[in-house]
């Protein structure tokens, strides 16, 4: 049998650079407080880190407007702390993937301030500019993903150009050849320094059609906000249908994506060391044909809705393990920087706690290699914000003014909107003890986003550290667990019960070692009970419910309200 690929067995921990530690004091986070960090890292059981951005930016994006694609930004070091960081990583056996931002720069990018000084400068055709319709307006009815029109007026040179997201964040023009040659350098750059791959933002949007279609349902930009409010009516909801499907017609996955992912492919297969790409996006397309793409696509559909039942992970599994190309490695995550916390998304007010345990647990045992979200590990939950003042997130301020001024939305309303909206609620600063600011800075210093309050009630790794029944010791149990078993890391995923409500029970198993996991995950508030007769015989538990009776000639099991039981059956016992 082939060995696993190393990004096959690692578990991610994705860090947000200017939130995760402030090694020089000033409020925002750095490589010097990130290099510090490794070791808590290597004894959670981290196996690799997905940097956020860490270029200079504006921050108008929080970092996914990049100024300059080859440099660290200062607020976080120099590119010798970059250096330190990495050599300090890969010490510790850990790799390192950056993001790369292929779709748009930063408006403040040497690139586009070139290129929109006139029309015949050389950086002129690096990205997507347009003349105006018949009536001068915007060249059709394309809305930008943060609201309002993609189009922005330049009145220098008298053309529109083109931005999916922020006006601040202008599409490059992929049709350019010179446009890849400079993106490739960049990749280069990192790749010669080191680095193991990179998280690629945004694929699906780099190109777009050339013939610029209308939408023919043209939505008011703050609904793209109002799509998570549930007081939308039917109507409304259609429209945003078919908006959509007019987004992924024009806008998204438009010809030439798999071409270019195949040649950024091919360029990372120039180096030794296994380096990898991971796709923000959920289409199993961009694996290719398994071995010329992308070699981790992430299964956003897993967390999709707003409760997880075992049916639904259940039917998710089936879907996407038959829809991978052969050869093709899934890729699970329940929570990234761009959405609700997971014990904030996924709880339900009062089993936050349980829920969260139960599903790291999913997370971590699933088939599929598990990415995490910095703060997870403790049950970090969304901080809420009641002011935009507060808020750094460009997108969630557009958005207010896109609904009061563009919408007649009142004030209020839209300030609710709009703070419910905010990406920063899951990107306040890591919660390291409960001394000022969470350790996270010193005290005195304002960090650059709002501590939240549960910092000071146990929410913090200092406590957990401590405490054998915390959330962060059952990470640490769970990731030991998965390193330690090939079945788990690596092994045959095989759905059982397939009709159990409250149940999700699954095997894991190894044929090379002959190793064989049981994992029973209880997702009711109801004690559960299940006869394992037929299934296996055990031979260890691994991992239980705190008072379990650890009597392993049982056959039938108890499980605890969102109880986690992991059992090792007798090799092979299964088939
Ligand atoms: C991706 C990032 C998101 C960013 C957007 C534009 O979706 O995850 O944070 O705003 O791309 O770069």
């Amino acid at each position: 049998m082939v060995p696993p690929r190393w990004w096959q067995t690692a578990v991610f921990y994705q860090i947000y650079p200017r939130s995760f530690a402030d090694g020089n004091g000033d409020g925002i986070g750095d490589f010097a407080g990130m290099t510090e960090r490794l070791d808590y890292l290597q004894d959670l059981g981290i196996d690799a880190i997905w940097l956020s951005p860490h270029y200079p930016s504006p921050f108008l994006d929080c970092g996914y407007d990049i100024a300059d694609y080859c440099a660290v930004g200062p607020e976080y070091g120099s590119l010798a702390d970059f250096q330190t960081f990495l050599s300090a990583a890969h010490a510790r056996g850990m790799h390192v993937i950056l993001d790369l931002v292929l779709n748009h720069t930063s408006d403040q990018h040497p690139w586009f301030r070139a290129s929109r000084t006139d029309r015949t400068n050389a950086y002129r055709d690096w990205y997507i500019w347009h003349d105006g319709a018949a009536d001068g307006g915007p060249p059709n009815n394309w809305a930008s993903l943060m609201g309002g029109s993609a189009w922005e007026w330049n009145s220098t040179t008298g053309q529109y150009y083109y931005h999916a997201f922020l006006k601040e964040q202008p599409d490059l023009n992929w049709r350019n050849p010179a446009v890849k040659a400079a993106l490739w350098d960049a990749v280069r750059f990192w790749l010669d320094m080191g680095v193991d791959g990179f998280r690629l933002d945004a694929i699906a949007t780099i190109y777009e059609d050339p013939s610029l279609p209308n939408h023919t349902a043209q939505i008011p930009p703050g609904d793209l906000l109002r799509r998570a409010s549930s007081d939308l009516n039917d109507a409304q909801l259609e429209t945003i249908r078919a908006y959509y499907a007019d987004l992924q017609r024009y806008q998204r996955h438009q010809p030439g994506i798999h071409d270019l992912m195949r040649d950024l492919r091919a360029l990372l297969d120039t180096y030794a060391g296994d380096r990898v790409l991971v796709g923000e996006e959920d289409d199993v397309a961009y694996h290719g044909n398994g071995d010329d793409e992308l070699h981790l696509v992430f299964n956003f559909p897993l967390m999709h809705p707003r409760t997880l039942t075992p049916a639904h992970i259940r039917a998710n599994q089936r879907d996407r393990l038959t829809a991978l190309p052969p050869g093709a490695w899934p890729c699970n995550t329940l929570g990234n920087h761009d959405l609700s916390r997971v014990k904030t998304a996924f709880g339900d007010g009062v089993h936050d706690d349980a829920l969260a345990r139960l599903h790291a647990a999913l997370l971590l045992t699933l088939k599929g290699t598990p990415f995490l979200y910095y703060g997870e590990e403790i049950g970090m939950t969304d901080y809420h914000f009641t002011n935009l003042d507060q808020v750094r997130d460009m997108l969630a301020v557009h958005q207010y003014s896109v609904l009061t001024e563009t919408q007649g939305i009142p004030p209020g309303e839209a300030l609710a909107l709009a703070l419910e909206m905010t990406r920063d609620r899951c990107r306040t600063p890591m919660q390291w003890s409960q001394a000022a600011n969470a350790g996270f800075c010193p005290d005195g210093i304002t960090p650059w986003l709002p501590v939240n309050p549960n910092a000071a009630f146990g929410v913090n790794v200092a406590h957990q550290v401590r405490q054998p029944d915390s959330m962060l010791s059952a990470y640490q149990r769970l990731l030991r667990l998965r390193r330690s078993l090939p079945a788990l890391a690596y092994g045959a995923y095989t759905e059982l019960l397939p009709d159990h409500a409250a149940l999700l029970t699954f095997l894991r198993s190894d044929r090379a070692s002959g190793q064989c996991c049981l994992v029973i995950l209880n997702f009711s508030g109801e004690h559960q009970t299940i006869d394992i007769t037929g299934i296996g015989e055990i031979q260890s538990i691994l991992f239980a419910d705190p008072q379990y009776d650890a009597d392993v000639t049982k056959t039938t099991i108890d499980l605890a309200p969102y109880g986690v039981h992991i059992y090792a059956l007798a090799p092979l016992s299964h088939t």
